[in-house]
């Protein structure tokens, strides 16, 4: 198959994971016989510096071109102690999502056997976990208007705001992947409170009914994000709009045992784009310490949801697994003295799917 990617390093450590997950997927395309070409191009706080802007016109062109993009993280300390700064790397990212229509943001959760001794919680209570958070990406308060200060400069506001629309395809969504899985969708919001909540249940009452295979519930998100918690494994699929979406997938990655194994897939209008649900992590930036495999991880995803590859996202979440139970991992997850660094982790993944 021919696949032209994009490649959005970002910031931080976005340029050493990304370039991990790369050479991940050139070994993939060369075991299985795939045509990748792909280009690099500039988001986020890197981009700011080079061009003033985090999300250049040009990386825009690249991605409408592109089949998928793969993208690292964005973000850097100097903007997020200046909360005066007028053009913010963050602006890069939402920027993107809404320019490429990338409506609806898939987060699966699993557990990994091998790490599951690292999780903050009980064993018996996060074994077993397999969940899809599947998060609103273009709306709610993130981009609702009116936002700003009023004009003594003494009060800020920001909006949520949601069409029918918005929520029905996204809903729509969640109920496909609902029925490829364990038949369960949990719906999200704080309708007790919020008005565009109550909108988020009014429509997907109208889905629930045609939906009569799939087992629905209603959560107020307070409760959830006590649930996910208390019984991870109790869910399924959980739909929400962003905010919500947000938090409640940064809680859920703590489950697995740490926030560098999560991938996500946001999927929408005109290509889809695959990044690690952590940030930048700038603190660690050039020293070759950061976990890759939420970024590889994601590459699988993009073999799987942008290209329908599923044996290719296999073989990478193979390698991935096994990489683990070898103990070739970053010190985040290691076990004892021994780890190892974020380019030995990508290159011991990349040899064993060329040698498998
Ligand atoms: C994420 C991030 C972003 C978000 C930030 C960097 C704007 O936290 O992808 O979850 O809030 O959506
Ligand atoms: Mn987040």
């Amino acid at each position: 198959m021919k696949m032209n990617i994009a490649i959005l390093p970002g910031d931080g450590i976005g340029p050493e994971i990304v370039s991990q997950a790369l050479q991940v997927t050139e070994a993939v395309c060369k075991k299985f016989g795939h045509d990748l070409t792909y280009k690099h191009a500039l988001v986020g706080a890197c981009a700011i510096e080079q061009t003033g802007n985090p999300y250049p016109d040009e990386t825009h062109e690249l991605c409408m071109q592109s089949d998928a993009v793969l993208f690292g993280a964005i973000g850097d300390p100097k903007y997020d102690n200046n909360p005066s700064a007028k053009v913010r790397p963050e602006q890069g990212l939402l920027g993107m999502r809404k320019k490429l229509g990338l409506y609806a943001n898939i987060r699966p959760v699993t557990t990994f056997e091998t790490l599951i001794h690292k999780s903050p919680l009980r064993t018996d209570i996060v074994t077993g976990t397999d969940l899809m958070c599947i998060r609103e990406l273009t709306g709610g308060i993130y981009f609702g208007r009116p936002q700003g200060r009023s004009e003594d400069n003494n009060v800020a506001f920001d909006s949520c705001v949601y069409s029918r629309e918005e929520i029905k395809r996204i809903v729509e969504l969640a109920y496909k992947y609902a029925r490829q899985r364990k038949k369960k969708v949990t719906i999200v919001d704080k309708a007790n409170v919020l008005c565009t909540s109550r909108l988020w249940r009014e429509v997907a009452q109208e889905i629930e009914k045609q939906n009569p295979d799939i087992t629905t519930e209603y959560m107020f998100v307070d409760n959830a994000a006590m649930q996910l918690i208390q019984w991870p494994n109790r869910f399924d699929v959980i739909v929400t709009e962003n905010m919500f979406g947000d938090i409640l997938t940064d809680e859920a990655s703590v489950i697995t045992g740490s926030l560098g194994m999560l991938p996500s897939a946001s999927i929408g209008l005109h290509t889809s784009v695959f990044e690690p649900i952590h940030g930048s992590y700038p603190q660690a930036a050039g020293k070759d310490i950061a976990n890759p495999i939420a970024t590889i991880l994601s590459a699988a995803l993009m073999f799987e949801y942008a290209f329908g590859l599923m044996d290719e996202g296999r073989v990478i979440r193979t390698a991935v697994d096994e990489s683990i139970k070898a103990g070739v991992v970053t010190e985040d997850i290691a076990s004892g003295d021994k780890s190892y660094k974020t380019s030995e982790v990508g290159k011991w993944i990349k040899e064993y799917i060329l040698n498998k």
